[in-house]
């Protein structure tokens, strides 16, 4: 009777880690269909948000310089980002290790990335999007930020030549901390880091 008991308990025991692991997240290897599914929607979100951003960018520095065009390279100006994100249950980041906002840091995933996109620029190979599963089952898909444009080096160039002093100035009041500038033309400025929730967000289950 004990050992029964004891054996009850340890099977039960056994059932909860069992159901705990598979409860945790689904930590399956991505088919190859779904990994191109993510690519796809990781694609659309990036392309949408960039054209609009860019957009807004050289509309703003037309009008009115750097000071008018300050607060449009970040992604809390665009109504599109919330309902984008809703849309797909995803988070849209862009990560770097050369911040100016500090909110963009990269995390310990996104530095490993932004390494291994570094390192393939350096032997001239292609940085090809990545989609991976995380370790809580979410999908991250992660995508270079490049220097294509003339137009990012307004702010993200040389400070005295690409950028004005007078502008200089204009950032480093917004961001005392500024590390993104010095960049040139094709440089690795960090990446988007589009992650897509397995579960629906909290306050958001039913
Ligand atoms: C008018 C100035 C301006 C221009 C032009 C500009 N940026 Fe920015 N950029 C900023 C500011 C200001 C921030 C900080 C935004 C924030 O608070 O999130 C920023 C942030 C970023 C970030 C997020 C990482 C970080 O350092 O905070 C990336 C990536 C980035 N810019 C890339 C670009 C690229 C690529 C271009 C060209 C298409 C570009 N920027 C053009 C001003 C600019």
């Amino acid at each position: 009777m004990y050992v029964m008991r004891h054996l009850a308990f340890y099977s039960i025991a056994a059932m909860l880690v069992l159901t705990g692991c598979t409860t945790q997240g689904n930590k399956k290897p991505l088919t190859e269909a779904e990994s191109r599914q993510y690519a796809e929607s990781g694609k659309l979100i990036v392309k949408t948000t960039f054209e609009v951003l860019s957009g807004h960018l050289s509309q703003a520095l037309a009008r009115g310089g750097v000071s008018e065009a300050v607060t449009y390279c970040n992604l809390r100006a665009y109504p599109l980002v919330d309902s984008l994100s809703g849309e797909y249950n995803a988070r849209i980041k862009r990560a770097t290790i050369w911040v100016r906002n500090a909110d963009n840091k990269a995390d310990a995933d996104e530095e490993m990335v932004l390494k291994e996109y570094a390192a393939l620029k350096s032997g001239q190979k292609p940085m090809k999007p990545i989609v991976r599963r995380k370790d809580n089952g979410d999908v991250a898909f992660y995508m270079p930020i490049q220097i294509t444009t003339p137009l990012c080096l307004n702010c993200h160039g040389d400070v005295g030549t690409d950028i004005t002093a007078a502008d200089y100035n204009i950032i480093k009041k917004l961001y005392p901390n500024d590390n993104a500038t010095g960049h040139s033309m094709e440089d690795l400025r960090g990446i988007w880091s589009i992650t897509f929730f397995e579960k629906q967000p909290i306050g958001k289950e039913f």
